[in-house]
């Protein structure tokens, strides 16, 4: 472990997408643009704005065109849609989207029930998806292996195979990859042998790790990617998130905490912590329930200070 590493981490904050989709409770438009806005006000370089799937596989998520046209941009940010098909893809151009996020499973059984189609069916899509893109210098595109440490369905995922497709990925003309635990599956041995193997075909500027905290290693298996190269992390507002096609999905990293364990370890993520904090704490309000964050209910280490009068006279 090198815990001596302070190259900086980028968060890319993902609570619009992945954080709102499994939301029970409707949040109006006017709310996700806030919500984006408030994101892009703490300096997050990319921020996942919403995705332009099939209503019906989504409703929380149907009005992803009147998002993306409502939103401020930030200069410094990236905004990034998640797309399945074609169709997804053309609806998130008009919109403006600056990365288009293609999404896979390495299960085929998960992707039949996220996606409705084989594998093949839904590389065969990429295809269309790069050549649609293609000339178009002002978009880039991404796509996600998504249970790669795991399936809800299947069990154990073959490393081979994980690897396999990152690689199937870049030579489709996909520049940017993401290994996502869509259920947290993983462990941080797993994760620092599979991001090894990974980064031998992807650059690490080209690699985002996608954790969901499930079974509470979501942030272990965050040093674990970071210590053996990864650079570029999702993580949600609040630890909202999910996906509602993967039995026992909970919610993804929770941004704040790992940008408070960033801060504490002197890593720089560029992000406002403090202004982090305050537009989490409106989650609850938002989306109707409390959140599993915990350094929004505890504050940070330093907001202790100065210490109380007990302290100070010990
Ligand atoms: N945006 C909007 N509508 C879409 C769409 C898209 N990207 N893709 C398909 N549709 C519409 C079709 O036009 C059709 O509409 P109609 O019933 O009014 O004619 C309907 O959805 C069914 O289309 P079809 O191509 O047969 O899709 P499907 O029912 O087999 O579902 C997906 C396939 C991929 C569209 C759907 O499973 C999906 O959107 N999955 C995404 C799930 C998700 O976001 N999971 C969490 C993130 S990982
Ligand atoms: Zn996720």
């Amino acid at each position: 472990m090198n815990y001596e590493c302070k190259e900086p981490l980028i968060v890319q904050e993902v609570a619009p997408r992945d954080g709102l989709q499994i939301e029970k409770q409707w949040v109006e438009t006017e709310d996700k643009i806030a919500l984006i806005d408030g994101l892009s006000a703490c300096g997050f370089t990319r921020i996942e704005a919403g995705s332009f799937v099939s209503p019906k596989a989504i409703p929380a998520l149907r009005d992803g065109d009147a998002v993306f046209n409502g939103i401020r941009r930030s200069l410094r940010t990236i905004y990034v849609a998640l797309v399945p098909n074609v169709k997804g893809a053309e609806r998130a151009l008009a919109a403006q989207a600056d990365e288009l996020n293609l999404v896979m499973s390495a299960s085929q059984t998960h992707n039949r029930a996220n996606m409705r189609m084989s594998c093949e069916t839904s590389l065969a899509g990429f295809g269309d998806v790069v050549r649609l893109v293609r000339g178009d210098a002002d978009v880039t595109l991404n796509a996600t292996v998504a249970t790669a440490f795991g399936c809800p369905f299947e069990g154990r995922i073959d490393e081979e195979r994980v690897v396999s497709i990152a690689r199937t990925y870049r030579e489709m003309g996909i520049a940017g990859v993401t290994l996502a635990d869509t259920t947290g599956m993983a462990n941080p041995r797993q994760v620092a042998r599979l991001v090894a193997r990974v980064l031998e075909h992807v650059p690490a500027a080209d690699l985002t790790l996608h954790f969901h905290n499930t079974r509470g290693l979501g942030l272990a298996n965050v040093l674990a990617a970071y210590d053996a190269g990864a650079r570029r992390f999702d993580a949600a507002l609040g630890s909202l998130g999910g996906c509602p096609f993967a039995p026992g999905a909970s919610g993804n990293i929770c941004t704040e905490d790992l940008v408070n364990m960033c801060d504490e370890m002197e890593i720089p993520t560029g992000v406002d912590l403090q202004k982090l904090i305050v537009l989490s704490r409106t989650l609850p309000a938002l989306v109707g329930h409390e959140v599993s964050g915990q350094v929004a209910k505890a504050g940070r280490n330093c907001d202790l200070h100065p210490a109380p009068e007990y302290v100070r006279t010990i």
